[in-house]
C-alpha cells in the first residue's frame, strides 16, 4: 500500500505513520507544520503544504502521482474548540477547505480509499451516556460542525464516485478522548486535553482544577472515554484493511474503549504514575460539558475486529513517561 498521510507530523498522524512504516507500507506525509513537528517523521518523504491553499489541489495531485499513492488518511485540521468559537470562519477555511482539496485531488487520481479523522464532538451534548454511531449528531461548536460537514462531504464523494463507476471508499473515525504516547518522542505537545493539562500544572507546582464536582456521576466529576493513541492508530490501519478487503457496509465508527473514567479517576491515576500526592482545586462547571460521554464500540469491534488494548493506567503511565515525570528509581 502507498499511503498519503495529511497531518502526519502531528500527534496522532505520526503514530499512524510509524505503524504503517513498521509494517512495510510506503508513506508520504503532507503537512504545513503549523502544529506538527518534522522530527516525528524523520527519514520519510514530506511535502510541506497548506492543504487549504489555492494551489493545494494541483500540488496534491502531483505528489499522489509521483508516489503512486492509492490511499489517504486525512488528519490535517485545526482542532481547538475554544479557538473555533473565536475564529469560526478560519476553521471552515482550514478544515473544510483542506478536505475539499483532498477530495478533489482524490477524484482526479487513482485514490481508492480514504480515512477521515472525525470526532465525538460531532455528537454535541447527547442525553445518553453511551453513544452509538446512529445517534443524531448535533455539534455545539464550529470545530464539531466542521467535522460533521466533513463526514457529509465524504458521503457525497462516495456516492458521486459510485455514479461515475469509480472505485472509492471512505471510513470516518469518530475519536473519543485521545491520550498517551506510543513512543515518547511522538507525545502530545499541545496542552489542551486533561492529562497533559494536569501534568503541566503539576510540573509548574500548581494544583490541577476540576471544573465541576456536582455532576450526576458516581464521584460528581465528568466521565469521558480515554483511548490510547496507539490503539487509535491501529484503528486506522484496520479501517484501511477493511476497505481494501472490499467490505464497506458501514462507513462511520466510534473509536474509544467503551469504558468511562471520571476526572477524579484520571487525576488519581496520574498521582499513582507520578508517585506524587495531588490535591486538586474545585472550580465551576464549564459550559458545554456533558456529564458523561462514552463510546459504544460494538460496531468497530464487529466490523473492523478492532478493540482497545490499553487501559487508563497504561495510557496515563505512557503520558507520564513521555513527560519525563515517572518517579526516580
Ligand atoms: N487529539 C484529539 O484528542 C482528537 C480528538 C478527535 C479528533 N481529532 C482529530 O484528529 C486529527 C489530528 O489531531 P492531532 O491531535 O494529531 O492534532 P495535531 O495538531 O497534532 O496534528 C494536526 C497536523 O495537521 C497539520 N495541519 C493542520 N492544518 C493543516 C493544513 N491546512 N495543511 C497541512 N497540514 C495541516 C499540523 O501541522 C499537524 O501536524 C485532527 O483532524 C483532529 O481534529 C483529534
Amino acid at each position: 500500500m502507498s499511503v498519503l498521510v495529511t497531518g502526519g507530523a502531528g500527534y496522532i498522524g505520526s503514530h499512524v505513520v510509524r505503524l504503517l512504516s513498521e509494517r512495510g507500507d510506503d508513506v508520504l506525509v503532507v503537512d504545513d507544520l503549523s502544529t506538527g513537528i518534522e522530527s516525528r517523521v524523520t527519514g520519510l518523504p514530506i511535502v510541506s503544504l497548506d492543504l487549504a491553499a489555492a494551489d493545494a489541489e494541483d500540488r496534491l495531485v502531483a505528489a499522489i502521482e509521483e508516489h503512486s499513492v492509492d490511499s489517504i488518511i486525512h488528519f490535517a485540521a485545526k482542532k481547538q474548540v475554544g479557538e473555533s468559537v473565536e475564529e469560526p470562519i478560519m476553521y471552515y477555511r482550514q478544515n473544510i477547505g483542506g478536505l475539499t482539496n483532498v477530495l478533489t485531488a482524490a477524484g482526479r487520481t487513482s485514490i481508492d480509499s480514504l480515512v477521515f479523522s472525525s470526532s465525538a464532538a460531532t455528537y454535541g451534548m447527547p442525553d445518553v451516556e453511551m453513544v452509538g454511531e446512529d445517534l443524531d449528531c448535533r455539534p455545539i461548536n464550529p470545530y464539531g460542525q466542521t467535522k460533521l460537514i466533513g463526514e457529509w462531504m465524504i458521503d457525497n464523494a462516495i456516492t458521486s464516485a459510485n455514479i461515475q463507476g469509480k472505485k472509492f471508499n471512505a471510513v470516518k473515525l469518530r475519536y473519543f478522548n485521545v491520550a498517551g504516547a506510543g513512543w515518547p518522542e511522538l507525545a502530545d505537545t499541545a496542552v489542551m486535553n486533561l492529562i497533559p493539562i494536569v501534568l503541566g500544572r503539576i510540573a509548574a507546582g500548581k494544583a490541577p482544577i476540576i471544573f465541576g464536582d456536582d455532576y450526576d456521576t458516581a464521584d460528581g466529576t465528568c466521565i469521558r472515554d480515554y483511548v490510547h493513541v496507539k490503539d487509535l492508530a491501529e484503528a486506522h490501519i484496520a479501517a484501511l484493511d477493511y476497505m481494501k478487503s472490499g467490505a464497506t457496509s458501514e462507513t462511520v465508527f466510534n473509536v474509544g474503549t467503551g469504558t468511562g473514567a471520571s476526572v477524579k479517576e484520571v487525576i488519581d491515576a496520574i498521582a499513582e504514575a507520578t508517585g506524587r500526592e495531588i490535591v486538586p482545586e474545585m472550580g465551576e462547571r464549564r459550559a458545554g460539558d456533558p456529564p458523561a460521554l462514552v463510546a459504544d464500540v460494538s460496531r468497530i469491534g464487529a466490523l473492523l475486529s478492532w478493540k482497545a488494548e490499553f487501559d487508563l493506567d497504561e495510557i496515563v503511565r505512557s503520558a507520564v513517561e513521555a513527560a519525563g515525570m515517572l518517579p526516580e528509581g
